[in-house]
């Protein structure tokens, strides 16, 4: 009995020596501050993406979040960044506007010893450990979907196949991805032949614009398939055709990436023709990837979300509906 009380008090000790160490070293999620940066409010598809990442991280106790929308330009994602290193939050997550520009900050994140997560676009740099991991579509293999779609529906044709492709925000992930993906399988036959390619950033009055201009130069002349990098502008340029009396899906076969609601729709009324999926709902994942970040847990470098592709060579009937 009489080393009773003593064996008591170094166990007390030692037991709350480890707890204060693991605090020390170990963040709870109860601690967590994430500094997240969207590039901006451009489509449905980035309302959709925003809205899954703040739900994921607002629903997990404890997590709390300090969020900055940048307005498409990547000086203002810049200084979010900054301003979150400044604000030693825990981790960074951020969508980059464009792949390339991010060594010098990505540096300053990594000397004060904050992760940084890549969320939907990627980054270009010769050095990989300027970040724990990306979370994302694979947009080459979006290209390539729309390049295989392509071969499929004008196997038949033996004249020129000429292509306008409106392009999404030059020098961004998802506008190089889905050029050199498509250009890898249509290259396989010299029959396919773009002719225009033409940067609409991604929005619908951009994607309207460049349409309007193109029908009132030329008509629907030269343009058998229109590919467009996003719904978005696929909304705008379905509406400047039908403005021109042209049927779009039958004059011109429209092949669309995102398929958000509007899209699907459309491919069942035979108003497009091919919509390649990217998933905007990258929540679940990145949360996943942030507690294995504060439990140091390893990490899958690369983490791509799962899509499909819907098109009028199939039965459209079955497509379940989308979450926006
Ligand atoms: O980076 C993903 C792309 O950006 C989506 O296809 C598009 O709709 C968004 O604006």
């Amino acid at each position: 009995m009489k080393y009773f009380f003593p064996i008591l008090l170094c166990c007390i000790i030692f037991l709350s020596g480890c707890f204060a160490k693991q605090n020390e070293e170990t963040p709870s999620a109860k601690d967590t501050v994430i500094g997240y940066c969207q590039l901006g409010d451009e489509s449905s598809w980035r309302t959709q993406n925003t809205k899954s990442v703040l739900t994921a991280i607002e629903n997990q106790q404890g997590l709390q979040v300090m969020y900055q929308e940048a307005k498409q330009k990547q000086e203002n994602q810049i200084k979010a960044l900054r301003s979150f290193i400044a604000y030693q939050v825990d981790i960074i997550v951020f969508s980059p506007i464009v792949e390339t520009g991010w060594d010098t900050v990505l540096q300053e994140a990594q000397n004060a010893d904050i992760p940084v997560i890549i969320l939907d676009r990627k980054i270009s740099t010769d050095d990989d450990t300027l970040f724990t991991c990306f979370i994302g579509s694979d947009f080459t293999l979006q290209g390539e979907r729309a390049g295989k779609y392509v071969l499929q529906k004008f196997k038949r044709h033996n004249d020129t196949v000429s292509i306008v492709e409106l392009s999404g925000t030059v020098n961004s992930s998802p506008a190089i991805g889905r050029h050199e993906g498509f250009v890898n399988v249509i290259s396989s036959d010299s029959k396919f032949v773009i002719t225009e390619n033409i940067s609409g950033d991604f929005m619908l009055s951009r994607g309207k614009e460049i349409i309007r201009k193109r029908l009132e130069a030329h008509g629907a002349e030269g343009m058998d398939i229109l590919y467009s990098h996003n719904d978005e502008m696929t909304l705008g340029a379905i509406e400047e055709m039908l403005n021109y009396g042209i049927s779009p899906g039958e004059d011109v076969v429209i092949i669309s990436v995102d398929a958000q609601q509007t899209m699907i729709d459309n491919l069942q009324n035979g108003i497009i023709n091919c919509s390649i999926e990217c998933n905007p709902n990258s929540g679940k994942l990145l949360i996943y990837s942030i507690y294995n970040i504060i439990n140091e847990q390893p990490i899958e470098k690369y983490q791509y979300l799962y899509e499909q592709v819907f098109t009028d060579l199939n039965d459209v009937s079955v497509i379940s509906s989308r979450e926006y």
